[in-house]
């Protein structure tokens, strides 16, 4: 899968430069608000596509890096920062193992990338082990429902929308996940919508390059849903289509001194 989703994603590393979605959005302001007015940071984005997420960190950081296994992501991510004038330092490598120096970070961040990763459990203990100690490890991703038929839902239609999708997990997960990794939850918020108002279902779609018969498969999978759970899981139906909430958590984790 590894393998498989750096291919997927080499592929259609433009649509994520320019997916508004990406670019900007509740948790991104609200990770600049956690943040505060710290400077001199230096900062390591994992997975970092076109590094949206990193960028919160300009002005604030001595030191950005982003970490992505796609060389054309990373392609993006050195011309987006060139033009807003930030330096930046980009590594090709799979989060399960980073070719970085261990305790370096004041701020780790992975935003909606974690839930592509093959082993969930090596990528936290990578997060962890390049974060100073006192640092921080932030994780914004999409999660799965405590109830397990929503969850189930919530899985296939992510699954339809992008086969390297691997699992959104539940909080009860996140916490899990964060206390192996040995990080102390300092924050944490969920049910946060990437969209307030919703992404369409057909540029969800667009963003991920699903393709027409994923994008009719999605149709008829909600058209058959009870739409009680439609709203369950922050479906709506629009005026035209569907809108999608992109629903995510925001978890910082702080590792001990
Ligand atoms: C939706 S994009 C991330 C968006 C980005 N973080 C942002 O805020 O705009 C998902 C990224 O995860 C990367 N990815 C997939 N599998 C990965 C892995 N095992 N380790 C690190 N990154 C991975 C992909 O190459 C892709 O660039």
């Amino acid at each position: 899968m590894q393998d498989a989703a750096r291919n997927r994603f080499d592929r259609i590393a433009d649509n994520y430069a320019n997916s508004e979605v990406h670019a900007s959005s509740p948790t991104l302001q609200q990770l600049s608000e956690l943040v505060g007015d710290r400077t001199d940071l230096e900062v390591c984005d994992v997975g970092c596509a076109a590094g949206h997420t990193a960028f919160v960190f300009a002005g604030r950081a001595r030191t950005v890096v982003g970490v992505d296994p796609s060389p054309t992501m990373l392609g993006n991510f050195r011309t987006l920062a060139r033009s807003k004038g930030l330096e930046v330092e980009a590594v090709e490598a799979f989060a399960e193992s980073i070719p970085l120096a261990s305790d370096r970070f004041d701020y780790v961040t992975c935003r909606l990338a974690s839930h592509h990763f093959s082993d969930i459990d090596a990528a936290m203990a990578e997060l962890r082990r390049i974060t100073k100690p006192g640092g921080r490890v932030v994780i914004i991703d999409l999660h799965g429902d405590d109830d397990p038929e929503l969850d189930g839902l919530n899985h296939q239609l992510e699954v339809l929308h992008d086969p390297t999708h691997v699992r959104s997990y539940t909080i009860a997960r996140w916490r899990e996940l964060f206390g192996r990794a040995g990080l102390e939850i300092v924050h944490l918020e969920r049910d946060v919508s990437e969209r307030p108002s919703g992404v369409p279902l057909s540029r969800w779609c667009e963003i991920a390059s699903s393709g027409a018969a994923a994008h009719a498969a999605l149709v008829t999978l909600l058209e058959h849903t009870d739409p009680a759970r439609h709203e369950a899981i922050g479906v709506r139906r629009g005026p035209s289509e569907y809108m999608v909430p992109v629903r995510t958590c925001i978890i910082m984790g702080e590792k001990p001194r």
